[in-house]
């Protein structure tokens, strides 16, 4: 069983598209594929036609430390299609981010919850929530893999180095490994802008992007509306080629064999840095003149205000502050 979760702090870049439509395209393909939905948002649950209102139970009562603790995922399991199953979410799993702090063994909650289901899948996608805090560790934790989309904005390659560094920061806690690969979504091959991003973007991830580019397709926007994966919506559309190549290029490459010969780790730090570094070059001259910020001031300005180092702090000494992503007050 392959575990990918597919993840970036930023909102918007593609995370649960790809999760629905990856898991779609692998399951249309003769994998059997379970797909977390792992955001409190639930978009991946409504995606797939499921409304997370009317359901008894949902991945919050797996994960969470609190009242029975006999739930499995196995409990809470939809059907969607045939090979395709949904671990659906709902908005109280936002608060699993409170309950699980200065828990001991916090971070396998989902690790442990996906090992009891091992023999039925051959996948399990885990659509993670755009904010790094307990969810968001406990998937890359659960995942061998992660896919990163980025949609050819700063901020989202701002959530691969994020991202990246808390894939190095698991690695020292707990000693697990996942290996990272961006996803480029959104491709607007007509605006010089996405050639140029993408070019660099490739020059500079090489390995770490996948080949297969997800391109703007419309399709994939109006198929949410209707709570179904693209490709049984429209067989024909480009969103839906573009995942059945993804799907291919990710059953071409398995795992193991895959990064036999890589240390991960430094491939990870590696990627960092690169992403650092691609972001401080970039950033400044290129896009800067590609109009998507007018100046430097605007792009420093413009950035989102980051609770990454406080939640790496508060996750690695054991602290007991929830993620400052949510606001309890108003649930
Ligand atoms: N390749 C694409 N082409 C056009 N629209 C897309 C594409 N991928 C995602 N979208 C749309 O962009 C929005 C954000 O995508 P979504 O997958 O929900 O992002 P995230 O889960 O990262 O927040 C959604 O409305 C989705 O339908
Ligand atoms: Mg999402």
């Amino acid at each position: 069983m392959r575990i990918i979760a597919s993840a970036n702090q930023k909102g918007g870049c593609g995370k649960t598209t790809t999760a629905i439509n990856l898991s779609s395209s692998l399951s249309m393909k003769g994998q059997r594929v379970m797909i977390i939905d792992f955001d409190p948002q639930a978009h991946a649950t409504m995606g797939l036609n499921i409304k997370p209102s009317e359901l008894e139970k949902n991945i919050y009562d797996v994960i969470t430390p609190k009242g029975n603790q006999d739930v499995g995922i196995e409990d809470i399991i939809i059907p969607i299609k045939d090979n395709l199953d949904l671990a659906p979410a709902g908005l109280i799993l936002s608060v699993v981010e409170q309950e699980l702090s200065g828990i001991e063994g916090r971070e396998d909650r989902l690790f442990n919850a996906i090992r009891a289901i091992k023999q039925q899948y051959d996948y399990v996608i885990i659509d993670c929530p755009p904010s790094i805090g307990h969810l968001c560790f406990n998937a890359l934790r659960a995942s061998d893999e992660v896919i990163i989309p980025i949609d050819m904005s700063l901020f989202s390659l701002r959530g691969v180095s994020k991202l990246t560094e808390l894939i190095i920061l698991l690695n020292e806690k707990t000693g697990h490994e996942s290996r990272a690969r961006a996803l480029i979504t959104m491709y607007d091959a007509r605006t010089r802008y996405s050639r140029v991003v993408l070019d660099k973007v490739r020059k500079e991830f090489g390995n770490n992007v996948f080949e297969t580019v997800i391109r703007y397709n419309i399709r994939l926007r109006e198929t949410v509306d209707y709570g179904l994966p693209v490709g049984d919506y429209d067989k024909n559309s480009l969103g839906h080629k573009d995942y059945e190549n993804l799907a291919d290029e990710i059953l071409r490459s398995d795992a193991a064999v895959m990064y036999q010969d890589l240390n991960t780790l430094s491939l990870a730090q590696d990627l960092l840095q690169r992403t650092e570094g691609y972001m401080d070059a970039a950033t400044k001259s290129e896009l800067i003149g590609q109009h998507v910020c007018e100046t430097e001031e605007d792009f420093y300005l413009s950035e989102p205000k980051s609770t990454f180092s406080e939640m790496v702090e508060a996750m690695a000494t054991d602290s007991s502050n929830p993620s400052p992503d949510y606001n309890y007050d108003e649930m």
